[in-house]
């Protein structure tokens, strides 16, 4: 179980990342289309993205499910009033994916990629989310497990006692919560996706740049110390390889069925 998150911390990080977010989320895109890719072929009508950010994710649904009404959610309001200027064809709401304002039985998909490892509970995401699906509809799903960004994590760890990367469940508590949440798994696949970086500020700006960087509550608070921050270079190098410095994703792709 994660540290408890502030859902205020959470949302204004991202919020305040909103109009760099897409320049730096190339990855993040790569892992929204892979997701796609696992959407269920049946046409569907109403269709929530939920945790939508900047709305990438929308047209490419739109594409997919022609004939849907398509709403994006998020819990970040700058995240919201960015994605409506890119995107204003679509609606939009603001909402926790674990406190969903929707009415029972309201969507026949909800899609969600890389949103829900920002959440307390999992379970209760599931809940809601199962809530909210019509019979026969769909969940389908990306969120993170343990392991991701484990290369800042061992270099920060040879610096000091503090919490510098967020921590996720695991992947065995994942699929636990998802074996009990009364969905039928259609697919379920774990996978480790790196993205590589030039050098360390390549690496940390980009975690920064899109709302990603550390929000638990074990943090450092205040300025690392120009000591830890060479320490801490040193020791990330330790982990480059050929195409640059790694930050490893562990990434848990599911498509579940609302059985009928
Ligand atoms: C990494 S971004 C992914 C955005 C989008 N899904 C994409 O693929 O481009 C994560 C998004 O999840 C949102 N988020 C975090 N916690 C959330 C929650 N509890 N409920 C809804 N959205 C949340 C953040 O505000 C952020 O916009």
């Amino acid at each position: 179980m994660h540290d408890v998150i502030a859902k205020q911390a959470v949302a204004k990080s991202f919020s305040d990342a909103a109009q760099d977010y897409d320049a730096f989320a190339r990855f993040q895109h790569h892992l929204a289309e892979t997701l796609l890719a696992l959407c269920p072929d049946d046409q569907k009508q109403q269709v929530l993205d939920l945790g939508c950010g900047t709305g990438y994710c929308l047209p490419l649904l739109s594409l997919r499910y022609p004939i849907a009404n398509i709403l994006g959610a998020d819990l970040a309001p700058g995240m919201l009033a960015w994605a409506k200027q890119q995107h204003p064809e679509f609606s939009y709401a603001l909402a926790d994916a674990e406190n969903l304002p929707f009415a029972h039985q309201q969507f026949d998909m909800i899609f969600s990629n890389l949103a829900v490892q920002w959440c307390d509970d999992f379970s209760q995401v599931l809940a809601q989310a199962f809530k909210c699906l019509k019979p026969g509809g769909h969940f389908v799903l990306s969120t993170l497990a343990d392991g991701t960004l484990q290369e800042l994590k061992q270099a920060w760890a040879k610096v000091d006692q503090h919490q510098h990367v967020n921590q996720f469940d695991s992947e065995d508590a994942l699929q636990d919560m998802i074996a009990t949440s009364g969905f039928q798994v259609e697919v379920c696949e774990v996978s480790t996706m790196v993205d590589y970086h030039p050098d360390v500020r390549s690496l940390t700006d980009s975690l920064k740049r899109i709302g990603a960087h550390n929000i638990t509550d074990g943090r450092a608070r205040g300025l690392t110390s120009p000591k830890s921050v060479k320490q801490f270079v040193q020791a990330i190098e330790n982990h480059r390889q050929e195409q640059g410095l790694p930050a490893s994703y562990r990434v848990l792709n599911c498509r579940l069925l609302k059985p009928l």
